[in-house]
């Protein structure tokens, strides 16, 4: 085993790749196994997001995740990570109340689940201020804008944000407020990648994009999409790397047939009793 220590992915270290135009990877993981795989692959951020809700706890939305869930998969997936950023996303109502509730719940997810920054949803008046407080208490914070999918009451429907003049104005002004309000990092989801463009050369912090096109400064997906471990609907933007689906199906179907026609478990997958013990030993002989 190698004693090299290994050099964990910082925040002004992603602001370089940014300056230096080399692309900042991030995925999405809710557990330890999975974190495991992304941070030995070199991935730069892991993003413990509430996208936990609708793709491993099984809600048709995000709206129903608590600070209790997310910090518990938060929690599974710093264990699995030696070297990546770990960004926990805050849960519908984690951070709508007070402030000091907010900056509070915030501060869990890197006193007790060891997560190195939040992400928060939205721009509004309120929402820029507690990014600055949370700043002040030295949490650093993610913002996204575009498809923000707690607002999916207001939205009723999962859509891209911005094809039109007035929206568009209003996610570029949200980008540059999230980044003046003292963001690290911007997620833009769902917006024409012309937006996407035009806000990543405004912003000095790095884009992180999500069906915003290729100019951002870092690309994001949910990594279960990118896995092809559902054979349901997946957005236009998401690209499939692999069908697990489809090879976990498999592979549930031939253990299934091997159990029923006695094929497993065989010799090589049991184990033997020490050759000197005899039956007659262990009572057994007849
Ligand atoms: O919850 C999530 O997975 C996210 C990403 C899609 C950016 O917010």
């Amino acid at each position: 085993m190698s004693n090299e220590k290994i050099q964990k992915v910082t925040i002004p270290q992603l602001k370089l790749k940014k300056e230096s135009g080399e692309k900042i990877t991030a995925l999405t993981a809710y557990d330890f196994p999975t974190a495991k795989i992304l941070d030995a692959a070199g991935i730069d951020i892991i993003l413990v997001g509430d996208s936990l809700g609708m793709v491993v706890l099984g809600y048709e939305t995000t709206i129903p995740v608590t600070m209790e869930e997310m910090l518990h998969h938060t929690k599974a997936v710093v264990r699995g990570v030696k070297r990546a950023l770990v960004v926990a996303d805050m849960p519908y109502l984690s951070f709508h109340l007070s402030q000091e509730e907010s900056i509070f719940n915030a501060a869990r997810f890197l006193k007790e689940a060891g997560a190195g920054a939040v992400k928060i949803e939205g721009a509004s008046k309120k929402r820029l201020a507690l990014i600055e407080a949370l700043v002040d208490a030295e949490i650093p914070v993610m913002g996204h804008v575009g498809l923000t999918p707690q607002s999916i009451c207001h939205l009723g429907q999962f859509r891209v944000i911005g094809k039109h003049i007035e929206e568009a104005k209003k996610i570029v002004n949200n980008a540059l407020n999230i980044e003046k309000a003292g963001a690290f990092s911007v997620v833009l989801e769902s917006i024409p990648l012309e937006l996407a463009r035009t806000i990543t050369e405004k912003l000095a912090v790095p884009s992180i994009g999500i069906g915003a096109g290729p100019f951002c400064d870092g690309q994001i997906l949910v990594f279960h999409d990118l896995a092809g471990f559902s054979n349901g609907y997946l957005p236009k933007f998401v690209k499939k790397y692999a069908d697990l689906h489809e090879s976990l199906n498999k592979a549930v179907e031939n253990y299934m047939e091997d159990v029923k026609n006695g094929k497993f478990p065989d010799d090589s997958h049991s184990y033997h009793l020490k050759s000197k013990i005899s039956l007659d030993e262990l009572g057994l002989k007849k």
